[in-house]
């Protein structure tokens, strides 16, 4: 399978190194508006080096694509692809503009593209067993977080990283909408001031949103970038039942509490490696409904996290649909 990236930052390291791992990819293509970056990946793993998504898909027709975007750079890669009817995986968050989310959402239904969303949190293990346990329990509130520090550049900038509710919590808020279903209304207060202001900075130091699930499951899910100690347990989710306690540890551990005692289970699988295979699996078979998180549910997470967002703005209830 021929396989092109498009944006290849951080992040991308991994997943062109697993790429590169799998015996039937071949690495025909990088991306990126800054030249240097995709000729440094040419220089390393092969292929030929673009700074136009469009050129690349018709110069080297990939079978499939990965995109390695920061927040405010998409748009015009996923408009390439869907016009090409080349299948895409990409990172989260899908966008920062939901409206176009949503055209592109339905686009890719009507064309049958195959699309997968970096939520790794869904092919972990202990989340699989998650919602094993939360299948015949009743949930009432959970406790979604995400502790820690700030990295520098775009991040720190809203309009360009939506913030930490939309860059980083969005695995949280995914997770949630995972596992209890849509929401119908959030609420959100944030904190600003911790960290010294710095003339660039311009996104909450923490802040802390109350979502209703049209389940009846109330989540209270909170973000906090300003840590500069105390993050080794740093995200995570507890989930309140009537018989039950389960403290998910971020891709690291659950642990069920009844009133027979403690179980943990820690996780064992690579979800980041199952997540590449899965999407690969999908575009073989032609098959969208394979991966655990379609361009489709990216949305619905991007949905969430731009309506705390928009909480914040107001300092009023959000009613969902956005
Ligand atoms: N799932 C996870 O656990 C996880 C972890 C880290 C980062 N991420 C996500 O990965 C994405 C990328 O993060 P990063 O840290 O690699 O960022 P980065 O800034 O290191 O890299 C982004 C790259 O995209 C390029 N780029 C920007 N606009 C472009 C465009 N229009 N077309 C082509 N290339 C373009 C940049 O030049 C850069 O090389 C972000 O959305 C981030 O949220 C996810």
């Amino acid at each position: 399978m021929r396989i092109g990236f498009i944006g290849v930052g951080r992040r991308m390291t991994g997943h062109i190194k697993r790429i590169q791992a799998m015996v039937d990819c071949e690495i025909v293509a990088f991306c990126d508006v800054a030249p240097e970056a995709a000729e440094a990946r040419v220089a390393q793993f092969g292929g030929a080096a673009f700074t136009d998504a469009r050129s690349m898909l018709e110069a080297a027709r990939p079978d499939a694509v990965l995109m390695g975007l920061p927040p405010f750079a998409h748009g015009t890669a996923e408009a390439a692809c869907i016009e090409a009817e080349v299948p895409f995986w990409m990172e989260k968050p899908v966008h920062l503009d939901i409206d176009q989310a949503r055209e592109f959402a339905a686009r890719v239904a009507t064309k049958g593209i195959v699309t997968s969303v970096g939520y790794q949190e869904r092919y972990l293990d202990i989340v699989e067993r998650l919602e094993t346990e939360l299948a015949s329990r009743n949930a009432g509130i959970a406790f979604g977080y995400w502790m820690g520090g700030s990295p520098a550049g775009w991040w720190v900038r809203k309009e360009k990283s939506g913030g930490q509710p939309v860059e980083q919590t969005t695995h949280v808020f995914d997770l949630a909408r995972h596992l209890f279903g849509p929401a119908r209304r959030i609420y959100a207060a944030g904190v600003t001031g911790i960290i010294p202001p710095d003339g660039v900075r311009n996104i909450e130091d923490a802040s802390a949103a109350t979502v209703e699930f049209a389940s009846g499951v109330v989540a209270v899910i909170s973000s906090a970038c300003y840590l500069q100690v105390g993050q080794n347990v740093p995200a995570g989710l507890d989930v309140f039942c009537r018989d039950a306690n389960l403290h998910y540890q971020r891709r690291h551990s659950l642990t069920l509490t009844t009133a027979g005692g403690s179980t943990t289970w820690s996780s064992h699988n690579d979800s980041e490696q199952d997540m590449l295979v899965d999407f690969l699996a999908a575009v073989r078979g032609g098959d969208p409904s394979r991966v655990r998180c379609s361009y489709a549910q990216g949305v619905e997470a991007l949905e969430l996290s731009l309506a705390v967002n928009r909480a914040l703005e107001t300092r009023r209830v959000v009613d969902l649909p956005l």
